[in-house]
């Protein structure tokens, strides 16, 4: 989510420095490669005689394209980029399936069966292996009222409250490869939408405690809806994660929230409305309906009648997304960034081990287990530390009553473990080649400022314009409970004059890493989402678009593949098994430095991608040549 850096959710409270200590500039370099070179293999999802084997050569092999300010896709040379799934189009529920209107004129009940807005994390599923066939998962982030109703919000009615929950959750659609086009398979048996009305399941320690009891929901176990996905996770059982990152905005508060409420960002009459329609949204009459988000949410996508579950020993956060690791034992590992200023890193190990069976038999395994929060030492180590109810500080006396509560304010057991305050963690990504773990620290231009922590060793950079890429690697396996760690990347543009927004790219200069995916070769792909505010400051004057690119872990070289639209953010990527079609979420195409779009000029920024209103898309890239994508 790009979005005002003004009204980003900021909501950790302590002015106090940070306890961690500038690290030495020696190591804010690029780390060699050759850690532990034992091939993982835990999580690729690759097939013998896939395009893991056929990548032998250079890992890059495309001619970077160059900053772009066109409204529209552009990729290498010898590449095609192709628009499916945007906003609006029918996913294909049988007997349901409305046709787009181009004046946003589409009702509630419509956008209940077409895709949502603001694509984000997405995956492809193959059925039965099939790199043609396969089933695509799209998260849908957000809103931007000004594109979704005709007249924006001049009117405000209950249905375009049912219009905006329906736009918002996940969509998932068959899609084949026909004729050497993708398109999507109308009906599809397989078909869904998961809005923020769907019915689904509470697991974990904190499904049924006090807090999460509503007056529409007195035994705390079910809940309607998700909101505000960000990322996407796969699981090795085979189904799919959602992390619910910004819910924040939609719930109205009193004036001056306490406490709780307030740690947690909730403010007075947010630009959302829904409360005034919809009552649950309203916490002073419904002050744990908010508890009921801020979860990941696992979802079988091979089931179109399963009960999606918020898993609640993952912890509550404003969760970017979920990306899973297995033990050499079998356990699982789900590593969760908070993307909010000075908030946390996450790492939930499970009791349990999978089992084989696929998503029925590991259908609690993500209800049991250790939920961490990550520390960074001046050093280069870090540690986990356990958010265990009883443990440390986390105790009654301390205001926790029980592991349930420790869950539902991780934010605040964080802050009692001493934690280290991030600038804002989005993608994880895990080299299973070498089990390094990355994650993209996107940017915090609150880093120094008066009042608010100052630079410490994982965020060295005050005023934090450009973010940076972290990895780690853990002692022994991926529960292990401590790490090292250093910085791959300190994103930024070499010509820039501030010495903090240089960065020490090799490369193609970038700003503002949010996405992050390893592929079958082994190539770090990189989405960045500099919003629109900061792509008018100086920093951010020779940088274009919003990006999607390419690094080498290995050399460390990053080269630019594919610029977006005028005011987009690239979020997401997948591949086929075979590594020879990528998908690729495009979202809010046209965004506007203010809150929401003007309704009577929706083409004022941008057209892309079909000459009328802007609408979030996957773009769909292939070789002309049919040969692997990026060698
Ligand atoms: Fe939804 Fe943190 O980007
Ligand atoms: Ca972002
Ligand atoms: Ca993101």
């Amino acid at each position: 989510m790009a979005k005002d850096i003004d009204t980003m959710e900021d909501s950790n409270p302590s002015s106090a420095p940070s306890i961690h200590e500038m690290s030495d500039p020696a190591r804010r370099t690029v780390l060699q490669g050759g850690l532990g070179l034992a091939l993982g293999g835990l999580m690729a999802p690759w097939a013998a005689g896939t395009a893991a084997d056929e990548g032998a050569g250079p890992l890059l092999g495309f001619k970077s394209v160059p900053v772009s300010t066109a409204d529209a896709v552009v990729v290498p040379e010898g590449y095609v980029a192709e628009v499916i799934a945007p906003w609006g189009e029918p996913v294909g529920l049988a007997g349901n399936m409305p046709a787009f209107k181009a004046d946003a004129g589409n009702s509630g009940a419509e956008q209940e069966a077409q895709f949502g807005m603001h694509h984000d994390g997405l995956h492809y599923y193959p059925l039965n292996g099939a790199s043609d066939r396969g089933l695509l998962a799209i998260n849908h982030e957000y809103v931007d009222p000004g594109l979704l109703f005709t007249d924006g919000m001049k009117t405000w009615t209950a249905d375009k409250v049912r219009k905006a929950l329906a736009a918002h959750g996940v969509g998932i659609a068959e899609a084949r490869l026909a004729e050497g086009r993708w398109q999507l398979v109308r009906p599809s048996r397989w078909a869904r939408r998961i809005t923020t009305a769907t019915p689904m399941a509470l697991g974990g320690p904190a499904a049924g405690h006090a807090l999460m009891k509503t007056a529409a929901d007195p035994d705390g176990r079910r809940v309607l809806g998700t909101l505000g996905n960000c990322a996407s996770g796969i699981t090795p059982w085979g189904t799919y994660l959602t992390g619910e990152e910004n819910w924040i905005f939609c719930f109205s508060a009193s004036e001056e929230p306490t406490g709780h409420l307030k740690r947690w960002g909730l403010r007075k009459g947010p630009a959302a409305r829904w409360q005034e329609f919809d009552e649950r949204f309203d916490a002073t009459k419904h002050p744990h309906e908010p508890n009921r988000f801020g979860w990941i949410v696992e979802i079988d996508p091979m089931d179109p009648t399963s009960t999606p579950v918020k898993r609640t020993a993952l912890g509550r956060a404003a969760h970017e997304g979920a990306t899973v690791a297995l033990t050499q034992d079998d356990r699982a590992v789900v590593y969760s960034g908070e993307d909010a200023r000075f908030e946390y890193l996450y790492r939930f190990v499970s009791r349990d081990r999978m089992k084989p069976g696929g998503a029925a038999a590991n259908a609690t395994l993500l209800d049991h287990g250790t939920l961490f929060v990550a520390r960074f030492d001046a050093d280069g180590r870090g540690r986990w530390l356990p958010l265990v109810h009883g443990q440390g500080p986390l105790t009654v006396a301390n205001g926790f009553a029980d592991q349930g509560e420790v869950l539902i304010k991780s934010r605040q057991a964080s802050d009692a473990l001493g934690a280290t305050r991030m600038d804002r963690p989005e993608w994880v990504a895990i080299d299973s080649r070498t089990r390094e773990v990355y994650c993209a620290l996107t940017n915090n231009y609150k880093r120094g400022m008066a009042g608010e922590p100052g630079p410490d060793a994982a965020n060295p950079r005050a005023d934090n314009t450009m973010g940076q890429i972290i990895r780690w690697k853990e002692d022994g396996d991926h529960d292990g409970a401590a790490f090292s760690w250093n910085h791959f990347v300190l994103a930024g543009d070499p010509a820039n004059a501030r010495a903090d927004a240089k960065g020490n790219v090799k490369g193609d200069a970038f700003a503002c890493p949010d996405g992050l995916w390893i592929d079958a070769r082994g190539v770090l792909w990189i989405d960045t989402d500099m919003s629109t505010r900061q792509m008018g400051r100086d920093d951010a004057a020779r940088l274009g678009h919003n990006a999607m690119l390419a690094a080498d872990v290995r050399s460390g070289e990053v080269r630019r593949f594919l610029t977006g639209p005028v005011g987009c953010e690239l979020a997401g990527a997948t591949m086929t098994p075979d590594g020879r079609t990528m998908f690729v979420s495009i979202q809010h195409p046209g965004e506007t430095a203010s809150e929401i779009s003007d309704p009577d000029r929706p083409t004022r920024f941008s057209s892309w991608p079909h000459g009328g209103r802007p609408r979030s898309a996957v773009v769909v890239i292939r070789r002309r040549d049919g040969g692997l994508i990026g060698t």
